[in-house]
Protein backbone atom coordinates (compact mmCIF):
# COMPACT_ATOMS: atom_id res chain seq x y z
CA UNK A 1 0.00 0.00 0.00
CA UNK A 2 1.51 3.22 -0.93
CA UNK A 3 0.89 6.90 0.44
CA UNK A 4 -2.21 7.60 -2.13
CA UNK A 5 -4.38 4.70 -0.87
CA UNK A 6 -7.64 3.56 -2.19
CA UNK A 7 -10.45 4.46 0.71
CA UNK A 8 -14.14 3.90 0.96
CA UNK A 9 -16.08 6.29 3.33
CA UNK A 10 -19.26 5.83 5.39
CA UNK A 11 -21.30 9.10 6.52
CA UNK A 12 -24.29 8.27 8.71
CA UNK A 13 -24.11 10.00 11.62
CA UNK A 14 -27.65 12.06 11.24
CA UNK A 15 -30.10 11.68 7.94
CA UNK A 16 -27.94 11.06 4.98
CA UNK A 17 -26.69 7.92 4.01
CA UNK A 18 -23.41 8.58 2.35
CA UNK A 19 -20.66 6.30 0.91
CA UNK A 20 -17.65 7.85 -1.58
CA UNK A 21 -14.81 6.56 -2.84
CA UNK A 22 -11.55 8.81 -2.51
CA UNK A 23 -8.25 8.08 -3.45
CA UNK A 24 -6.09 10.19 -1.67
CA UNK A 25 -7.51 13.98 -2.33
CA UNK A 26 -9.18 12.93 -5.48
CA UNK A 27 -13.31 12.42 -4.80
CA UNK A 28 -14.15 9.52 -6.90
CA UNK A 29 -17.50 8.89 -5.89
CA UNK A 30 -19.69 10.99 -3.18
CA UNK A 31 -23.44 9.40 -3.34
CA UNK A 32 -26.24 10.69 -0.45
CA UNK A 33 -29.33 9.30 -0.26
CA UNK A 34 -31.24 11.68 1.72
CA UNK A 35 -34.17 11.21 4.30
CA UNK A 36 -35.54 14.13 3.94
CA UNK A 37 -39.32 13.07 3.15
CA UNK A 38 -39.54 10.49 5.84
CA UNK A 39 -38.54 13.52 8.43
CA UNK A 40 -40.96 16.05 6.93
CA UNK A 41 -43.81 13.43 7.64
CA UNK A 42 -42.69 13.51 11.25
CA UNK A 43 -41.59 17.42 11.46
CA UNK A 44 -38.10 16.52 12.80
CA UNK A 45 -35.79 13.61 13.20
CA UNK A 46 -36.78 10.21 14.81
CA UNK A 47 -33.78 8.65 15.91
CA UNK A 48 -35.29 5.04 15.22
CA UNK A 49 -36.99 5.91 11.94
CA UNK A 50 -33.12 7.37 10.91
CA UNK A 51 -31.89 4.29 11.77
CA UNK A 52 -33.52 2.01 10.06
CA UNK A 53 -33.64 4.08 6.81
CA UNK A 54 -29.87 3.80 6.73
CA UNK A 55 -30.00 0.41 7.39
CA UNK A 56 -32.51 0.34 3.83
CA UNK A 57 -30.34 2.74 2.06
CA UNK A 58 -26.62 1.44 2.49
CA UNK A 59 -25.98 -1.90 0.56
CA UNK A 60 -27.65 0.59 -2.19
CA UNK A 61 -25.76 3.59 -1.84
CA UNK A 62 -22.58 1.64 -1.61
CA UNK A 63 -23.25 -0.06 -4.87
CA UNK A 64 -23.78 2.95 -6.41
CA UNK A 65 -20.52 4.90 -4.81
CA UNK A 66 -18.65 1.61 -6.28
CA UNK A 67 -20.47 1.89 -9.88
CA UNK A 68 -19.55 5.24 -10.20
CA UNK A 69 -16.18 5.46 -9.18
CA UNK A 70 -15.91 2.48 -11.72
CA UNK A 71 -14.15 0.37 -8.44
CA UNK A 72 -14.10 -3.27 -7.48
CA UNK A 73 -14.22 -3.54 -3.97
CA UNK A 74 -11.75 -5.83 -3.71
CA UNK A 75 -9.18 -2.77 -4.78
CA UNK A 76 -10.28 -0.56 -1.42
CA UNK A 77 -7.21 -0.60 0.94
CA UNK A 78 -8.32 1.63 4.19
CA UNK A 79 -12.44 2.14 4.99
CA UNK A 80 -13.00 5.36 6.91
CA UNK A 81 -16.51 6.12 8.80
CA UNK A 82 -18.03 8.27 10.74
CA UNK A 83 -17.98 6.99 14.40
CA UNK A 84 -18.71 10.60 16.40
CA UNK A 85 -20.75 12.91 17.27
CA UNK A 86 -24.07 11.81 15.86
CA UNK A 87 -26.83 9.63 16.47
CA UNK A 88 -26.24 6.06 18.37
CA UNK A 89 -28.63 4.19 15.93
CA UNK A 90 -27.68 6.36 12.79
CA UNK A 91 -23.55 6.12 13.27
CA UNK A 92 -23.51 2.62 14.37
CA UNK A 93 -25.05 1.60 11.00
CA UNK A 94 -22.48 3.02 8.30
CA UNK A 95 -19.65 1.73 11.52
CA UNK A 96 -21.44 -1.82 10.76
CA UNK A 97 -20.92 -1.66 7.50
CA UNK A 98 -16.93 -0.66 7.67
CA UNK A 99 -16.36 -3.21 10.14
CA UNK A 100 -17.91 -5.90 7.99
CA UNK A 101 -16.26 -5.17 5.34
CA UNK A 102 -12.58 -4.45 6.68
CA UNK A 103 -13.19 -7.94 8.29
CA UNK A 104 -14.06 -9.35 5.23
CA UNK A 105 -11.22 -7.83 2.70
CA UNK A 106 -8.45 -7.42 5.22
CA UNK A 107 -7.83 -3.96 5.81
CA UNK A 108 -7.68 -1.79 8.14
CA UNK A 109 -10.73 0.76 9.66
CA UNK A 110 -10.11 4.40 10.47
CA UNK A 111 -12.98 6.26 12.68
CA UNK A 112 -13.42 10.03 12.03
CA UNK A 113 -15.19 12.57 13.67
CA UNK A 114 -17.48 14.48 11.91
CA UNK A 115 -16.32 17.80 12.77
CA UNK A 116 -13.16 16.86 11.34
CA UNK A 117 -14.46 15.70 8.20
CA UNK A 118 -16.32 18.98 7.57
CA UNK A 119 -13.43 20.52 7.75
CA UNK A 120 -11.14 18.25 5.68
CA UNK A 121 -13.44 19.05 2.71
CA UNK A 122 -11.67 22.23 1.58
CA UNK A 123 -9.16 19.38 0.70
CA UNK A 124 -10.36 17.92 -2.11
CA UNK A 125 -8.25 18.33 -5.51
CA UNK A 126 -5.19 18.18 -3.38
CA UNK A 127 -5.85 21.93 -2.48
CA UNK A 128 -3.32 22.81 0.32
CA UNK A 129 -4.32 25.11 3.17
CA UNK A 130 -2.03 27.04 5.24
CA UNK A 131 -1.66 26.61 8.80
CA UNK A 132 -2.62 28.10 11.38
CA UNK A 133 -6.07 28.66 9.61
CA UNK A 134 -9.83 29.64 11.20
CA UNK A 135 -12.58 26.97 10.18
CA UNK A 136 -16.05 28.61 9.92
CA UNK A 137 -18.01 25.42 10.61
CA UNK A 138 -22.03 25.89 9.98
CA UNK A 139 -24.71 23.65 9.39
CA UNK A 140 -27.89 21.88 11.00
CA UNK A 141 -26.34 21.10 13.84
CA UNK A 142 -23.34 23.04 14.74
CA UNK A 143 -21.82 26.39 14.21
CA UNK A 144 -18.20 27.08 15.12
CA UNK A 145 -15.12 29.00 14.94
CA UNK A 146 -12.20 26.05 14.61
CA UNK A 147 -8.72 27.44 15.04
CA UNK A 148 -6.60 24.77 13.04
CA UNK A 149 -3.01 24.95 14.64
CA UNK A 150 -2.49 21.99 12.80
CA UNK A 151 -4.80 19.33 10.89
CA UNK A 152 -5.35 17.06 13.86
CA UNK A 153 -4.76 20.13 16.28
CA UNK A 154 -8.12 22.43 16.99
CA UNK A 155 -9.04 25.04 19.07
CA UNK A 156 -12.47 26.02 19.48
CA UNK A 157 -12.32 29.58 19.56
CA UNK A 158 -16.52 30.28 19.92
CA UNK A 159 -19.88 28.23 19.15
CA UNK A 160 -23.22 28.40 19.31
CA UNK A 161 -24.67 29.03 22.82
CA UNK A 162 -28.56 28.17 21.53
CA UNK A 163 -28.99 27.42 17.81
CA UNK A 164 -27.15 26.24 15.11
CA UNK A 165 -26.83 28.42 11.94
CA UNK A 166 -28.81 26.04 9.57
CA UNK A 167 -31.07 25.41 12.54
CA UNK A 168 -31.98 29.33 12.26
CA UNK A 169 -32.36 29.40 8.72
CA UNK A 170 -34.78 25.97 9.16
CA UNK A 171 -36.89 27.51 12.21
CA UNK A 172 -37.11 31.03 10.42
CA UNK A 173 -38.21 29.03 7.35
CA UNK A 174 -40.56 27.06 8.73
CA UNK A 175 -42.03 30.39 10.61
CA UNK A 176 -42.47 32.24 7.44
CA UNK A 177 -43.97 29.21 5.47
CA UNK A 178 -41.34 28.88 3.70
CA UNK A 179 -40.71 24.98 4.09
CA UNK A 180 -38.18 22.21 4.84
CA UNK A 181 -34.27 22.48 4.73
CA UNK A 182 -34.81 26.24 5.17
CA UNK A 183 -31.77 27.71 3.94
CA UNK A 184 -32.36 26.63 0.67
CA UNK A 185 -35.91 27.93 0.81
CA UNK A 186 -34.71 31.37 2.21
CA UNK A 187 -31.61 31.85 -0.44
CA UNK A 188 -34.55 31.54 -3.20
CA UNK A 189 -37.13 33.66 -1.74
CA UNK A 190 -34.32 36.42 -0.22
CA UNK A 191 -33.49 37.08 -3.93
CA UNK A 192 -35.92 39.78 -4.60
CA UNK A 193 -36.25 41.00 -1.36
CA UNK A 194 -35.00 43.93 0.78
CA UNK A 195 -31.87 42.77 3.47
CA UNK A 196 -32.32 46.12 5.60
CA UNK A 197 -36.25 46.42 5.55
CA UNK A 198 -36.39 44.29 9.32
CA UNK A 199 -34.16 44.94 11.74
CA UNK A 200 -33.14 41.48 13.48
CA UNK A 201 -31.20 40.78 16.42
CA UNK A 202 -27.75 39.53 16.01
CA UNK A 203 -26.85 37.45 18.94
CA UNK A 204 -24.18 38.07 21.20
CA UNK A 205 -22.18 41.33 21.17
CA UNK A 206 -17.97 41.18 21.02
CA UNK A 207 -15.93 40.59 22.12
CA UNK A 208 -17.52 37.68 23.03
CA UNK A 209 -16.83 35.10 20.10
CA UNK A 210 -19.90 32.85 21.06
CA UNK A 211 -23.06 32.74 18.53
CA UNK A 212 -26.61 33.20 19.52
CA UNK A 213 -29.42 32.62 17.18
CA UNK A 214 -32.72 31.88 18.85
CA UNK A 215 -33.38 35.48 19.72
CA UNK A 216 -33.97 35.61 15.79
CA UNK A 217 -36.23 33.12 15.38
CA UNK A 218 -37.92 34.71 18.30
CA UNK A 219 -37.89 38.28 16.26
CA UNK A 220 -39.01 36.38 13.50
CA UNK A 221 -42.10 35.24 15.20
CA UNK A 222 -42.93 38.00 16.53
CA UNK A 223 -42.96 40.01 12.75
CA UNK A 224 -44.99 37.47 11.33
CA UNK A 225 -47.48 38.06 14.27
CA UNK A 226 -47.17 41.59 14.08
CA UNK A 227 -47.19 42.18 10.20
CA UNK A 228 -50.27 39.84 9.61
CA UNK A 229 -51.08 40.19 6.06
CA UNK A 230 -48.70 42.80 5.33
CA UNK A 231 -45.48 41.09 5.53
CA UNK A 232 -43.37 40.56 2.81
CA UNK A 233 -42.04 37.14 2.84
CA UNK A 234 -39.40 38.56 0.47
CA UNK A 235 -37.92 40.80 2.99
CA UNK A 236 -38.13 38.91 5.80
CA UNK A 237 -36.29 36.22 4.06
CA UNK A 238 -33.44 38.26 3.25
CA UNK A 239 -33.52 40.12 5.93
CA UNK A 240 -33.02 36.72 8.35
CA UNK A 241 -30.43 35.65 5.34
CA UNK A 242 -28.54 39.30 5.49
CA UNK A 243 -28.55 39.13 9.99
CA UNK A 244 -27.12 35.80 10.04
CA UNK A 245 -24.61 35.85 7.29
CA UNK A 246 -23.23 39.10 8.08
CA UNK A 247 -22.90 38.13 12.08
CA UNK A 248 -21.00 34.60 10.49
CA UNK A 249 -18.63 36.47 8.51
CA UNK A 250 -17.63 39.47 10.45
CA UNK A 251 -17.19 37.23 13.54
CA UNK A 252 -15.59 34.60 12.11
CA UNK A 253 -12.92 37.13 9.84
CA UNK A 254 -12.70 38.88 13.34
CA UNK A 255 -11.29 35.76 15.50
CA UNK A 256 -9.35 35.28 12.45
CA UNK A 257 -7.12 38.35 12.78
CA UNK A 258 -6.84 38.06 16.10
CA UNK A 259 -5.38 34.88 16.87
CA UNK A 260 -3.08 35.84 13.03
CA UNK A 261 -4.46 32.99 11.27
CA UNK A 262 -3.21 32.68 7.55
CA UNK A 263 -6.17 31.62 6.04
CA UNK A 264 -9.66 30.83 6.21
CA UNK A 265 -12.20 27.84 5.67
CA UNK A 266 -16.01 27.94 5.18
CA UNK A 267 -17.48 24.56 5.22
CA UNK A 268 -20.80 22.77 6.29
CA UNK A 269 -24.30 22.92 5.25
CA UNK A 270 -24.77 26.77 5.13
CA UNK A 271 -21.13 26.92 3.53
CA UNK A 272 -23.88 26.39 0.51
CA UNK A 273 -25.37 29.64 1.11
CA UNK A 274 -24.20 31.93 -1.97
CA UNK A 275 -24.70 35.24 -0.19
CA UNK A 276 -22.16 33.84 2.83
CA UNK A 277 -19.76 32.78 0.36
CA UNK A 278 -19.74 35.93 -1.36
CA UNK A 279 -19.39 38.26 1.64
CA UNK A 280 -16.67 35.51 3.54
CA UNK A 281 -14.51 36.02 -0.20
CA UNK A 282 -15.18 39.69 -0.24
CA UNK A 283 -13.83 40.38 3.62
CA UNK A 284 -11.43 37.70 3.02
CA UNK A 285 -9.81 39.69 0.00
CA UNK A 286 -9.88 42.83 1.55
CA UNK A 287 -7.45 41.66 4.14
CA UNK A 288 -5.32 39.60 1.71
CA UNK A 289 -6.63 35.91 3.86
CA UNK A 290 -6.66 33.23 1.49
CA UNK A 291 -10.07 31.75 1.98
CA UNK A 292 -10.92 27.99 0.80
CA UNK A 293 -14.49 26.78 -0.20
CA UNK A 294 -15.42 23.40 -0.64
CA UNK A 295 -18.04 22.60 -3.51
CA UNK A 296 -21.56 22.99 -2.99
CA UNK A 297 -21.78 18.81 -2.58
CA UNK A 298 -19.05 19.08 0.06
CA UNK A 299 -20.51 21.64 1.77
CA UNK A 300 -23.66 19.10 3.01
CA UNK A 301 -23.28 16.27 5.14
CA UNK A 302 -21.27 14.28 2.92
CA UNK A 303 -18.74 10.98 3.11
CA UNK A 304 -16.26 11.94 0.81
CA UNK A 305 -15.17 14.47 3.21
CA UNK A 306 -14.81 11.86 5.84
CA UNK A 307 -12.51 9.83 3.39
CA UNK A 308 -10.44 13.47 3.05
CA UNK A 309 -9.80 13.54 6.77
CA UNK A 310 -9.28 9.32 6.30
CA UNK A 311 -6.16 10.35 3.38
CA UNK A 312 -4.56 12.89 5.64
CA UNK A 313 -4.35 11.19 8.13
CA UNK A 314 -3.34 8.00 6.36
CA UNK A 315 -0.35 10.24 4.11
CA UNK A 316 0.89 11.27 7.54
CA UNK A 317 1.42 7.56 8.57
CA UNK A 318 -1.47 6.88 10.95
CA UNK A 319 -2.34 3.22 9.67
CA UNK A 320 -5.89 2.49 11.20
CA UNK A 321 -6.58 1.42 14.29
CA UNK A 322 -9.34 2.66 15.94
CA UNK A 323 -12.13 0.27 17.44
CA UNK A 324 -14.72 2.13 15.79
CA UNK A 325 -16.42 2.71 18.59
CA UNK A 326 -19.53 5.05 18.17
CA UNK A 327 -20.20 8.08 20.42
CA UNK A 328 -23.08 10.19 20.63
CA UNK A 329 -21.46 13.24 21.95
CA UNK A 330 -17.45 14.12 21.95
CA UNK A 331 -15.97 17.59 21.26
CA UNK A 332 -13.34 18.35 18.57
CA UNK A 333 -10.97 19.38 21.00
CA UNK A 334 -10.58 19.00 25.00
CA UNK A 335 -10.36 22.24 26.26
O1 LIG B 1 -24.00 19.95 7.19
P1 LIG B 1 -25.45 19.65 7.02
O2 LIG B 1 -25.90 18.88 5.81
O3 LIG B 1 -25.99 18.81 8.23
C1 LIG B 1 -25.58 18.99 9.53
O4 LIG B 1 -24.51 18.45 9.91
O5 LIG B 1 -26.33 19.67 10.24
O6 LIG B 1 -26.23 21.03 7.11
C2 LIG B 1 -27.61 21.16 6.90
C3 LIG B 1 -28.02 22.61 7.14
C4 LIG B 1 -29.53 22.81 7.17
O7 LIG B 1 -29.87 23.53 8.33
C5 LIG B 1 -29.80 23.65 5.91
O8 LIG B 1 -30.89 24.55 6.06
C6 LIG B 1 -28.48 24.38 5.74
O9 LIG B 1 -27.50 23.45 6.11
N1 LIG B 1 -28.29 24.84 4.36
C7 LIG B 1 -28.24 26.13 3.99
C8 LIG B 1 -28.15 26.15 2.57
N2 LIG B 1 -28.11 24.85 2.14
C9 LIG B 1 -28.20 24.06 3.25
N3 LIG B 1 -28.30 27.26 4.73
C10 LIG B 1 -28.25 28.43 4.06
N4 LIG B 1 -28.19 28.54 2.71
C11 LIG B 1 -28.13 27.43 1.93
N5 LIG B 1 -28.06 27.55 0.61
ZN1 LIG C 1 -22.62 17.93 9.30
Amino acid sequence: MGTVPLILAFETSCDDTSVAIVRGKSVLSNVVSSQQTLHERWGGIVPEAAARAHVEAIIPVLETALREADIALEHVELIAATNRPGLVGSLSVGVAAARALALVLGVPTVGIHHLEGHLSSVLADSTQVEVPHLGLIASGGHTACVLVHDWGRYEVVGRTIDDAAGEAFDKASRLLSLGYPGGPAIQAAARDGNPQRYTLPRGLKEPSTDFSFSGLKTAVMRLVESEGEGLSVADAAASVEHTIVSVLAERSIRVAETRNCRAVTLVGGVAANQKLREQMAAECARRGLPLYVPSLDLCTDNAAMIGLAAAWRWARGERGSSELEVSAMEPLARP
